[in-house]
């Protein structure tokens, strides 16, 4: 029981931490790498998830503005972009489109 506090301690101190750097560049690394498990490390997906390594960050912008207002029909990516600011789209998209 003590060690379960502990944790839950541990825990809750790192959210804290983390907390402020929300906005860093290591937070849109960690957030841009999520987006890496179906698109790859550099937007050249292998396999059926689409690639978009040749599109234009402008573009690539206003498409996952479109999926999250429902303008553009998805399977996925709707629910995924749900969960940013369009400030962190923006950031992940320049994270990307620089890696080339
Ligand atoms: C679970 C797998 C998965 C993850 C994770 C994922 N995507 Fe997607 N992505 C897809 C699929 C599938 C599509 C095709 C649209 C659909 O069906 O939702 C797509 C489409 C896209 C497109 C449009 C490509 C085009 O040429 O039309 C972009 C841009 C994109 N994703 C960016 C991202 C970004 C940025 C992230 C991270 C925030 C991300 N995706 C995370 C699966 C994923």
């Amino acid at each position: 029981m003590k060690k379960r506090l502990l944790t839950a301690g541990v825990c809750l101190a790192a959210t804290l931490l983390m907390a402020p750097a929300a906005q860093s560049a290591d937070a849109i690394t960690v957030a841009a790498d999520a987006c890496a498990g179906c698109h790859g490390t550099d937007g050249r997906s292998l396999g059926a998830m689409p690639a978009f390594h040749e599109k234009k960050p402008a573009e690539l912008k206003q498409i996952l503005r479109e999926y999250k207002t429902g303008k553009r029909e998805a399977t996925i990516m709707d629910r995924i972009v749900k969960g940013y600011s369009d400030e962190q789209l923006d950031a992940m998209v320049d994270y990307y489109t620089a890696k080339k």
